[in-house]
């Protein structure tokens, strides 16, 4: 197996089986992002304790490729601070994955990202 088909089957297999999936109760911030470009959609539910991610939590609909990056964003963050979370550059997602995606494919590898961070935006203005 090439490392693009294991990188493939591990994606498939957050697609098909996805960690952190489900809602928070009584979360400290929710927001939905959509995929102007073909209407798909994540939600993100996130608990925010002393500035770390101690719980988050998605749901979506969508292509292999926006929910399974879904999934693997989830385990990467729990556990990191806001700090560290808002740090996270489109790049370190797309060699993460580890896969030859378009252009078009990459706007579905980093709709969680953009959904997340602004998450965080948005829990942060909250605070002020
Ligand atoms: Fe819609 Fe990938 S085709 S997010």
């Amino acid at each position: 197996m090439s490392d693009e088909e294991i990188n493939m089957e591990i994606l498939l297999d957050h697609y098909r089986s996805p960690r952190n999936y489900g809602k928070i109760e009584k979360p400290s911030v929710e927001l939905v992002e959509y995929n102007p470009v073909c209407g798909d959609a994540v939600q993100f539910t996130l608990k925010i304790e002393n500035g770390i991610l101690t719980d988050v939590k998605f749901i979506g609909r969508g292509c292999s490729v926006s929910q399974g990056a879904a999934s693997m964003l989830t385990e990467r963050v729990k556990g990191k601070s806001t700090e560290e979370v808002m740090n996270i550059g489109p790049q370190e997602i797309l060699s993460n994955i580890g896969l030859n995606l378009g252009p078009s494919r990459e706007k579905c590898a980093l709709l969680s990202l953009n959904a997340l961070q602004k998450s965080v935006r948005k829990y942060r203005d909250g605070e002020k």
